[in-house]
C-alpha cells in the first residue's frame, strides 16, 4: 500500500482554514514553496521541513510573473498526479496548488523588489525574475503563514534574495537553504533537465565539473579568480552548443565579483546547452564543498 496522499487544497478559504487548524493545534508549520516537476531536490527539502515541524506544506504553482517573454513558462512541466505521489512517499500534510487569478487578484498592482543582491548574475540575464520571485513568495508565506520556509542551495542567488526580502521586510519566517541534491555524476538534480536529450545530458556535465576543477584549484593554492574563470570557461565551451550567461567568482554574502579568492568564494554560472538554461554554484576556498 501506498502512503495516502497528501491533502491538496487549491482554494484560499480552504488553505486558509487548514492552515487555522494546524496553529490551533500548536504546530510547527514547515513551507516548501515549489513549482512542481519535483525530483530528489525538492524532496530533500521537504523531509528538512519535516524533521524541524510538525506540520509540512508543500506550494505547486508555477508562477507567471517570474517568467521572460521569451523564457519557458509555456513549456515548463506540469505534473501535478506525479508530484503528489511523491510528496505522499516523503509524508508532506498539505499542498497549496493555487490558481493564477487567487495568486493574482484583479487589479493586482503591488510588487517586492530586492535591491543590490538581486541585481548580478541572475539578475542581468532574467530582468524583472526576482521582482516576481520575491513577489510570489511574499505571497505565499503571507497565505501559508509558516514558521519556517525551505529552499536549495541550486539557487543560491534565490535565497540570498529571499533572505534580504525576509529581513528587510520583518517577515516572520526562517529562512532554511539546504544543499544541492546532485546525480551520482554531478549534475545538479532540475526540474530543467527533463528537457535534455540524452546527448545533452551528458555534455551538461561540463557545469559540475568546472565548478569542481575550480574548487582543486583554489585547494591547490590558486588564489586569482581570473585563472581560475579562464579554466572554467574552457572546459564548459569544450561541449559543443554550450552557450555561457555567466561563469564568476563572487563574495558569497554580497555576490559581487572578486579578483582574489580569500578565505570563501563562490563559483557560480549559468549555461545553455541545447538552449536549457542550467544554473549551478560551488563554494570555494575554506567553506568549499
Ligand atoms: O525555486 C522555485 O521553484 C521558485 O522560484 C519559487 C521559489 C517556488 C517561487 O516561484
Amino acid at each position: 500500500m501506498s502512503d495516502p496522499r497528501p491533502r491538496a487544497i487549491a482554494s484560499l478559504p480552504e488553505l486558509r482554514a487548514a492552515i487555522a487548524a494546524l496553529r490551533r493545534a500548536g504546530k510547527r508549520i514547515g513551507f516548501v514553496p515549489t513549482m512542481g516537476a519535483l525530483h530528489e531536490g525538492h524532496l530533500s527539502l521537504v523531509r528538512a521541513s519535516k524533521a524541524e515541524c510538525a506540520a509540512t506544506a508543500v506550494s505547486i504553482y508555477v508562477n507567471p510573473r517570474q517568467f521572460g517573454p521569451n523564457e519557458d513558462f509555456s513549456k515548463y512541466p506540469r505534473t501535478l498526479e506525479a508530484d503528489l505521489e511523491l510528496l505522499a512517499g516523503c509524508g508532506a500534510d498539505l499542498v497549496f496548488t493555487p490558481q493564477d487569478a487567487d495568486v493574482y487578484p484583479p487589479g493586482f498592482a503591488s510588487w517586492v523588489e530586492v535591491g543590490a543582491v538581486a541585481e548580478p548574475l541572475e539578475g542581468q540575464f532574467r530582468p524583472g525574475h526576482f521582482r516576481g520571485v520575491a513577489t510570489v513568495v511574499l505571497k505565499l508565506f503571507n497565505l501559508v503563514q509558516p514558521d519556517a520556509a525551505y529552499f536549495g542551495r541550486k539557487d543560491y542567488q534565490q535565497a540570498a534574495v529571499i533572505r534580504r526580502m525576509v529581513a528587510d521586510l520583518h517577515v516572520p519566517v526562517e529562512i532554511r537553504v539546504c544543499p544541492t541534491v546532485r546525480e551520482p555524476d554531478g549534475l545538479a538534480m532540475s526540474s530543467r533537465n527533463r528537457y535534455l536529450s540524452p546527448s545533452a545530458r551528458q555534455r551538461a556535465l561540463v557545469l559540475w565539473k568546472s565548478l569542481e576543477r575550480a574548487g582543486e584549484m583554489v585547494a591547490e593554492g590558486e588564489r586569482d579568480a581570473e585563472k581560475i574563470l579562464r579554466e572554467m570557461r574552457r572546459i564548459i565551451l569544450a561541449a559543443e552548443d554550450a552557450r555561457i550567461d555567466y561563469v564568476a567568482i563572487v563574495d558569497p554574502d554580497t555576490l559581487q565579483p572578486v579578483e582574489t579568492v580569500q578565505k570563501s568564494a563562490l563559483a557560480i554560472l549559468a549555461v545553455k546547452i541545447e538552449n536549457t538554461r542550467l544554473i549551478d554554484n560551488r563554494m570555494l576556498g575554506e567553506s568549499g564543498e
